[in-house]
């Protein structure tokens, strides 16, 4: 049975509608990649307002993890929600929130005690997190990375990296955050090449940056994405977070890991950094913790976690239906084994996105883990010219034709689909991409 389903090209007459009565109200500072407008969606389908029926292989921006409406989500919330939506947890107490808490620090890398904060977004846990570092250390300074995106507040947007326009205009940012290079082998910022560099990106940090000109002493933590997200889908090499690790341990630097895209088993792991083999200092979760209601965490090791009453608090964290969402999702998670699944179905996306690499010149790098695995597009092989054109000639060529992929990066397209995807969806959806690349390959 097909899954993809076209009745009437998008965006059809419905969709147009609605496109044009968001632009005629929303802020004009939300850029989007094309006009899809959902109708509804279960599973790993989405369905617009003209009847036409995709396969989701962006996850509604990496947050539908178990799909969109599963089944358990959806009844924990009613449940929830009968019993009571909002009651401060800022002033008062409930209970499910300290049970997430747990469940939490039970699946985040390191086995010791450690405490959790509840935040609704993503720029959030990573505000909070910058509030600990400091408030933990007394110093002020942080290293993040070029290429990184962490949120859009004014802290968070101060690490970010991503693109320049994500900051213009925004601009005295935080003091003393200093970006360096991410290990982006495929085009390697010092024009190395692994592994006969060496790790010179780690020896950078320390010989050009600490030892020249950000007193180390100074510096509070190292926020990092294991995997880079919106910087393009980038896998550093398998030594680099124990030698970053071992450079920051030095120097009493913490580790703030943002998991906030590359979490809750996208990679076929609970967390990206697991496959490093790295316990940092802080965790941020967000995105698919509560499968589409706004919950986000920072954990933290019991002592880590310093700061006393009244030093930070929102009145919307740790919702009491985001909560049960969450525990929902990861029940099912455990439940329905999709960690191994992740890593079984990725491992077969992998195998399809190589063989184009193969077959087709402007495919220029594959890479990724579990259901996180981005295809960089190039104009040819040997001089890796970024292909934007023929990415954005891909990415529109795939909507339209049923199979909902967006980039990142310059010219990097991101397969992110629910852990549960069929794999008879998935792979409809992938002869939809590689038609597209294809095309743009004349
Ligand atoms: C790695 C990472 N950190 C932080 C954020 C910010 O999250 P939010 O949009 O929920 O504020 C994102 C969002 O894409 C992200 O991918």
């Amino acid at each position: 049975m097909r899954h993809i389903d076209i009745k009437t090209a998008p965006p059809g007459p419905k969709a147009r509608k609605v496109v044009e009565e968001t632009q005629a109200t929303l802020s004009p500072s939300i850029d989007r990649f094309y006009p899809l407008v959902v109708e509804s969606a279960h599973g790993s389908l989405v369905k617009d307002v003209d009847g036409n029926t995709y396969v989701d292989l962006n996850s509604g921006l990496g947050v539908l993890g178990v799909g969109s409406t599963p089944e358990r989500v959806v009844k924990a919330v009613a449940r929830q929600s009968g019993r009571f939506m909002h009651y401060s947890y800022t002033d008062f107490y409930y209970g499910n929130i300290a049970r997430l808490a747990r469940k939490l620090s039970a699946i985040t890398p390191g086995r010791f005690e450690k405490r959790v904060y509840f935040g609704n977004s993503g720029t959030e846990a990573v505000e909070a997190a910058i509030k600990l570092s400091r408030y933990r250390s007394g110093r002020q300074r942080i290293l993040a990375f070029t290429g990184a995106f962490h949120g859009r507040t004014m802290g968070a947007v101060s690490l970010t990296a991503s693109k320049p326009r994500q900051m213009k205009g925004f601009s005295p940012l935080l003091p003393g955050v200093t970006h360096v290079p991410y290990p982006y082998c495929y085009r390697c910022p010092f024009g190395q090449t692994y592994p006969e560099c060496g790790y010179f990106c780690v020896d950078y940090i320390s010989d050009q940056v600490l030892d020249k000109y950000v007193p180390a002493d100074e510096v509070s933590s190292i926020f990092f994405e294991p995997i880079q997200g919106e910087g393009g889908y980038v896998v550093p090499p398998p030594d680099y977070f124990r030698r970053l690790q071992k450079l920051a341990k030095g120097h009493g630097i913490m580790l703030v890991d943002d998991e906030i895209q590359s979490g809750m088993g996208r990679t076929g792991r609970w967390f990206a950094i697991e496959h490093f083999g790295v316990v940092p200092d802080m965790v941020l979760v967000a995105k698919a913790l509560a499968s589409g209601l706004p919950l986000s965490a920072l954990v933290a090791g019991k002592e880590t976690m310093s700061w006393g009453p009244g030093s930070h608090a929102s009145t919307f964290g740790a919702n009491p239906v985001a909560a049960e969402a969450a525990l929902a999702t990861i029940g099912t998670i455990e439940d329905e084994g999709l960690l191994a699944r992740a890593r079984r179905t990725g491992g077969r996306l992998m195998k399809r996105l190589l063989e184009m690499k193969e077959k087709y010149e402007i495919v220029g790098d594959v890479r990724g883990k579990g259901l996180m695995v981005g295809m960089e597009i190039v104009k040819d092989k040997k001089g890796k010219e970024s292909g934007v054109k023929e990415m954005l000639g891909i990415v529109d060529y795939s909507w339209r034709h049923g199979a909902l992929v967006i980039s990142c990066g310059k010219s990097t397209i991101r397969f992110f689909p629910p852990l549960n995807i069929p794999q008879d969806a998935l792979d409809e959806a992938i002869d939809v991409v590689e038609e597209g690349v294809r095309l743009q390959s004349r």
